[in-house]
């Protein structure tokens, strides 16, 4: 069996780790991979980008599945050249990776098939932004309508702030093309949730519910960022609210991508807000998220690799249950000081062997690369993950709290708040 992970940050470590449990014998390759995946996978030196190469290696080397990480390989169409070429390959199509790669499609979608989100309207011209924000108030959000690594949402709490955030985005092109359509939606309040499903295009499969930090600092203070942290699962997302989501959310929308001729195939991230008990949609992504992936797959029992091949060869999925361990996992995210500015790199990363030995901590890799001296350095905004499991938030995050002190590295910065919700909860139960 060959496996080929495209990607080089966390959550492809953690589906390159989740493969090699569930294929101990497989050749697994990771393009390009980073200093982690290294001892789980043969490193490929292509970038996520280069997919005519990433198809090429894969026909030479027959590979049995692909497993896309990132979003901009999808949004370019990775799949469907893999599947012109007969290459068996896990994600969804351009068509239905737009999902992502446009808010203003997605939206179309939502209203379309009645998916509870914020109400909106899309603008390509700014005078009519303008009088639309200004009529509205705030709070509001401004979002660039395509892919902007996670910076393209701005949450103003001023109509000025958001007039400007237009101007930003539709005059002065600060986004590039990803900005020439603007999404302006109320601002919604309530706790953040990630519910990533499973799909064959009709069938979907949630995993285990998870939350992320975005913000850079604790208690969620400051400019947001690709994610400090995650845990999984979460106690809002109980039985009743995920059939919720599956019912109001998930299937409404999978309908309407396929009537749409969209079919959508792989993993929908559903980036929700709970309104006084009620789940509404802030954004879809077309993959797993990052860092929720590397708290959500240490947790999930079933094997992937199954469902991966089925999907890709079209096949249902229908009658399969995805189960999840009854633990908790935190996902502590140690970052470069700077970070999401400007940061140095090149520094050693010293982890402890203990913390490589205990069966309760995983430490994934994302910015990290083979110092050419020996050991590992730091190459990237975000360098490790790591992950503490626990019967509980509270004894989870105190395990990948502790390993996150332990680890060094110059300038190294974590949050020492990841999971505070759920294990606020856990305290007041
Ligand atoms: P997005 O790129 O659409 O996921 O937005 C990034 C972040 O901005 C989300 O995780 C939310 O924290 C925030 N956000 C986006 N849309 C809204 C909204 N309508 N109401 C409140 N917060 C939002
Ligand atoms: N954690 C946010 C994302 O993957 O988009």
């Amino acid at each position: 069996m060959k496996l080929l992970v495209i990607g080089s940050g966390g959550r492809e470590h953690t589906l390159v780790w989740k493969l090699r449990q569930e294929e101990p014998d497989a050749q697994i390759f990771a393009a390009p991979g980073n200093g982690g995946t290294m001892s789980l996978a043969e490193s490929v030196a292509l970038t996520v980008d280069q997919i005519d190469g990433l198809a090429d290696f894969a026909e030479s080397r027959q590979i049995d599945l692909t497993v896309v990480g990132p979003e901009a390989p999808l949004a370019a169409g990775i799949v469907d050249l893999f599947q012109e070429r007969g290459l068996a390959i896990f994600g969804p199509s351009k068509a239905a990776a737009e999902i992502e790669s446009s808010k203003a499609f997605a939206k179309e979608v939502m209203q379309k098939a009645g998916i509870p989100t914020a109400p909106h309207r899309t603008f390509n011209d700014f005078p009519e932004a303008q009088s639309y924000i200004r009529e509205r108030g705030a709070p509001i959000v401004v979002k660039a309508s395509g892919l902007a690594a996670g910076k393209g949402a701005i949450v103003c709490r001023t109509a000025d702030e958001a007039v400007d955030a237009a101007r930003s985005m539709l005059i002065e092109q600060r986004f590039g093309s990803a900005g020439a359509t603007v999404v302006v939606e109320d601002f919604l309040s309530g706790e953040e949730l990630s519910v990533l499903v499973i799909t064959d295009g009709e069938a979907a499969q949630p995993l285990a519910a998870s939350q992320d930090h975005k913000p850079i600092g604790e208690g969620d203070a400051g400019p947001n960022t690709g994610g400090m942290g995650a845990y999984a699962p979460v106690s809002i997302a109980d039985d009743s609210m995920i059939a919720r989501v599956m019912e109001t959310i998930v299937l409404p929308t999978l309908a309407e991508m396929k009537t749409q001729g969209r079919t959508y195939r792989g993993v929908l991230y559903c980036g929700l807000t709970v309104v006084e008990g009620e789940p509404f949609v802030i954004e879809f992504n077309c993959r797993f998220g990052d860092p929720e992936t590397q708290a959500v797959l240490p947790i999930t029992d079933s094997p992937l690799l199954p469902v991966f091949g089925r999907i890709a060869r079209g096949e249902t999925i229908e009658d399969l249950r995805l189960a999840t361990t009854s633990r908790s996992a935190v996902c502590t995210v140690l970052a470069s000081a700077g970070y999401p500015g400007s940061y140095s790199k090149g520094h050693t990363i010293l982890i402890p062997e203990s913390i490589q030995d205990d069966p309760g901590l995983l430490v994934f890799h994302a910015g990290t690369a083979l110092d050419p001296e020996g050991g590992m350095i730091t190459a990237g905004g975000r360098v490790l993950s790591v992950v503490g499991l626990g019967a509980n938030a509270t004894e989870a995050a105190r395990k990948s709290k502790e390993a996150a002190e332990a680890i060094q590295f110059e300038g190294k910065y974590f949050r020492r708040d990841i999971g505070f919700r759920e294990i606020e909860r856990e305290r007041s139960r």
